[in-house]
């Protein structure tokens, strides 16, 4: 399965499926890495594996939709079939996610529907945890909809909240998850395992 990821930081959840890909764990091709963030060192980590790796600057474009359809184009003419949203910042327009409904998977660093959706994103998303006094937090991976953070369920896991866990501690321990659970799903995708019928994902063995 050809796959593009969009990214707009770090990366690690990448390198988790890159990684994934050289152990032969996902029959599956990075072709493109895509990101809206021109000092994403995810775009390093691309280049670093021979995967080409491009910046798209949204400021070149005059609307969310046109950037959209920039970025479309780049994936469908390297044939992509499967996108994967690995710390991508931005919420995808409705056009994108009909191209490729059901064949839009984003990880999550919590256990969807708690914090998440607009303004729930990397360490807010720890922080809410941390100061709402949950005993329990972990990774969703799932389905891109047209929402933020609702699409149908793929795969998720839990993680306890210590005591004297910090912002800090409970993303590594999330992230920790998130690089189990992403490449996960991703070959499960590739092994055409996942079907979804109406809100629920159905994994086939
Ligand atoms: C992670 O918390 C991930 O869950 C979220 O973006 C953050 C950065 O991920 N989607 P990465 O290190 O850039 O993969």
């Amino acid at each position: 399965v050809n796959i593009g990821v969009l990214i707009s930081g770090g990366g690690t959840n990448l390198q988790a499926l890159i990684d994934s890909i050289d152990k032969g764990y996902i029959n599956g091709k990075i072709k493109v890495v895509i990101s809206n963030r021109k000092d994403a060192y995810g775009l390093v980590r691309a280049r670093k594996n021979l995967i080409e790796a491009l910046y798209i600057n949204r400021k070149e474009f005059n609307s969310d939709i046109e950037f959209d359809l920039k970025i479309l184009d780049e994936l469908e003419k390297r044939q992509v079939e499967l996108v994967v949203l690995a710390g991508y910042l931005k919420v995808l327009s409705k056009e994108f996610v009909n191209r490729y409904k059901n064949r839009i998977i984003n990880i999550h660093p919590s256990l969807i529907p708690s914090f998440c959706g607009k303004g729930y994103y990397g360490e807010k998303v720890h922080r809410a945890v941390l100061d709402y006094g949950v005993k329990i937090t972990g990774a969703t991976v799932h389905f891109v909809d047209e929402g933020a953070d609702t699409g149908p369920i793929i795969l998720q896991e839990a993680v306890f909240v210590d005591n004297n866990d910090t912002v800090d501690t409970l993303r590594e321990k999330v992230l920790e998850i998130e690089h189990k659970l992403l490449p996960m799903a991703v070959k499960l995708f590739c092994e055409n395992k996942l079907e979804v019928i109406g809100r629920k994902v159905i994994i086939r063995d």
